[in-house]
This record gives structure tokens, sequence and C-alpha cells, in this order.
């Protein structure tokens, strides 16, 4: 078993094996947190993770409840979040209770948001069952519901107390889940580590739960990215914006092709882009560029959209960015790989409206795809 301990206050461990859930880990060294115990999870997972997790630790003595709420983005809003608080204030928990939350990011997201207001906070453990949660949503403590005004705009920073990644839970995952991931492997490479760029870039087809041992060697490297920058700037004051890269454009893509293209393909055509923009600057050259868009055409994404087929309407969209400073939509970006710009001491800038305008053309060229309905 692997650990990465995040050092914050307070800290918090990440433990990492193939088979981790089927260990008294949980119960050994994390059941003085509550006298009762729930799982929340998503429909989908509850009848099989979920009992399956319930089973575990009912033999080890730890008996917990089950709560679950339908699967989907659609469901991350303060109604789920009021549902959950009602469904555990009519059994009457009190502040002695922790949850365990297990699944994707929706569900990290919106169990850490009940979890940081329940009786005013108890504690919550993580168990990520998706790439993506894995490398990102479960660490650094972000946790929110959606609006009808924007993704992730109510919430709080509420960090778990342990977190638990066991890559056996990757193994049904599906394939445009398991692209999310990668994708947020590949940007965390980008912004902080040459090496592993170059190892998930040569070693691709070890990248999956029939090589564990790569597999979670990667999954820690990734997850060792994030810690160390949340660590540096857990409110994202400053570092932490670099986990952006990618997403000012990716975000408008999402919005434009209303939410229907995978988060990760929007945001490996964001990363393109942003990359893009920066050989435009000066900042990266044109062989690492064509490095960069080799790997994600190794790894399959599609690279389609027709986002960008009306300038105006994605200037639009990309104005909505929560980094939008004073009207001035910023941007990462890159001077290397693992070597992001900064300039004025800051870690996103503003691009002139010169490059955006030939950026938005040649998107259109390169990803263009069937035109909007
Ligand atoms: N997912 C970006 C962050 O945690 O800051």
């Amino acid at each position: 078993m692997q650990t990465l301990v995040v050092n914050l206050q307070p800290s918090y461990t990440i433990y990492l094996a193939h088979d981790l859930l089927k260990t008294s880990l949980i119960f050994d060294h994390y059941r003085h947190l509550g006298h009762r115990f729930v799982i929340i999870t998503d429909d989908q997972l509850a009848a099989t993770s979920g009992q399956s997790l319930q089973d575990n630790l009912a033999t080890q003595g730890l008996n917990c409840a089950l709560f679950s709420f339908p699967t989907g983005e659609e469901h991350k809003t303060r109604e789920t979040k009021q549902y959950l608080e009602d469904s555990l204030l009519k059994q009457q928990y009190g502040r002695d209770t922790c949850i365990i939350a297990l699944g994707g990011g929706v569900v990290t997201d919106i169990a850490g948001f009940v979890a940081a207001t329940y009786c005013r906070g108890v504690p919550i453990l993580y168990i990520p069952t998706t790439l993506l949660a894995m490398v990102d949503a479960s660490i650094g403590g972000k946790t929110a519901v959606n609006t009808p005004y924007g993704k992730n705009l109510i919430g709080t920073f509420s960090q778990p107390k342990a977190v638990f990644i066991d890559t056996v839970t990757l193994e049904t995952l599906p394939e445009k889940e398991w692209k999310n991931g990668v994708v947020e492997m590949i940007k965390h490479a980008l912004i902080a580590d040459e090496k592993i760029f170059k190892q998930l870039s040569d070693k691709r087809s070890q990248l999956n739960p029939e090589h564990p041992e790569f597999l979670l060697e990667m999954i820690a490297a990734s997850c060792a990215i994030k810690k160390f920058i949340v660590e540096q700037d857990e409110k994202e004051a400053g570092m932490r914006q670099l986990l952006n890269f990618g997403h000012t454009i990716g975000h408008a893509i999402e919005i434009l092709e209303n939410y229907k293209i995978g988060h990760g393909e929007a945001v490996a055509i964001g990363i393109l882009v942003e990359s893009y923009i920066s050989v435009k600057k000066g900042f990266l050259n044109q062989e690492i560029f064509e490095q960069i868009e080799k790997i994600f055409q190794d790894y399959q994404l599609p690279l389609a959209t027709c986002a960008f087929q009306n300038p105006e309407k994605f200037k639009q969209a990309l104005i909505l960015d929560k980094k939008t400073l004073a009207n001035q939509v910023q941007y990462v970006l890159l001077d290397g790989i693992g070597k992001p710009h900064m300039e004025n001491q800051r870690y996103v800038m503003p691009i002139p409206e010169a490059i955006l305008d030939e950026t938005i053309s040649w998107a259109d060229n390169r990803f263009g795809a069937t035109p909007l309905q």
C-alpha cells in the first residue's frame, strides 16, 4: 500500500492500493471518527459497491447506513443536498456521525458539502471510484453543488479525514469516465512534471487495471502533483489556479455543447487550444505543441467540437469563466512540459484580442465538427 500525506491544517492521508477496501483499514484507523457511520453514494453504485462496502464494514463490526441519490451531474443540486440532510435528520443523526462518500466527483462534492455543514460540520472519508475523482475531486477539499446560474457556485473548502483509492473500483469504469480521468492526469503532468508526461506517453498501453502496478504508480504521481499544489494554495488564491489549465477554453466548449460533450474531451481540446495560444505568444515551441497533440491522439480522444463555429458566442461563453478579472478572461499558459508560464508573479493572464480571434479561427478548422443545432 502507498500513502501520501496532504499537509494542510489538519493533515490527512491518501491510501492507495489494489483491493484496499477488503482490508480493515477504515475500521482500524478511523473507527473513532463517529458513533454512527453513513455511506453516501449514488443509485448506480448503491446496490453494487455500496452494498459490498457496507457488508465488508459490517463484518468488521462497523454498522453503517447507506443513503443514495440519483446518478448524474444534473443531481448535484441544492435539492439533493437538502434531501440527504433531511434523511439524516429524520433518523436523528447527530454530531457524532461520520460520513463515507463512495463514488465519483459528483458524490464526493455533494457529500463533502453535506458533511461540511451538517450539525455545523461532521467528519468525512472519501472513497473515490472514478479515475477523475481519485486524482482530482477527492484531493484539496473543494465541495459544491451546481445551480441554474452555473456549476459549483455554492460550496465550501472542507478537507476529508482520509482518502481511500482502490484501483479495483476502476475495473468496471466506462470508457468515457476513464478518459475524463486520463485527461486530468495528462494536465497535471503538463503543469508540473515532464517525467510523468513521458511515462504517460511511452507506457500508454499499461495505463489500465490490467497493469495495476503501473496504474497505481501513475495515480499516485498524479495525486502527488495535486497534493503539492493544494498544500501551497488551499483556497485558490495563486498556484491552485494552475489546475485550471485547459479549463478556460474547456468550460466554454461544455457550455456551447450543452454539456453533451465529455468533460475530458472538452478539457483535452481546451489544453490544446491553450497550448496553441502559448505557441502564438512565443512561450512554447511548435515541436512540444505537437507532442501534446500526439498524446491526446494516442489516448484516442475524439477532439471534435462545433463550439468555435460562432466566434462571438464563443467569447460570450468564455467571459463566464470564474477566473475572469475585470472583464478580462484569464488563461494558464505553458513555457514547456511541466513548466507553466508566470507573468507578474501570476499563474493566469489575459491574452490580446487579436490572438484570441486567430486562435478561434484555427480551432474551428482544427476541431470543427457538425454544425450547431
Ligand atoms: N479541480 C480543480 C481544483 O481542485 O482546484
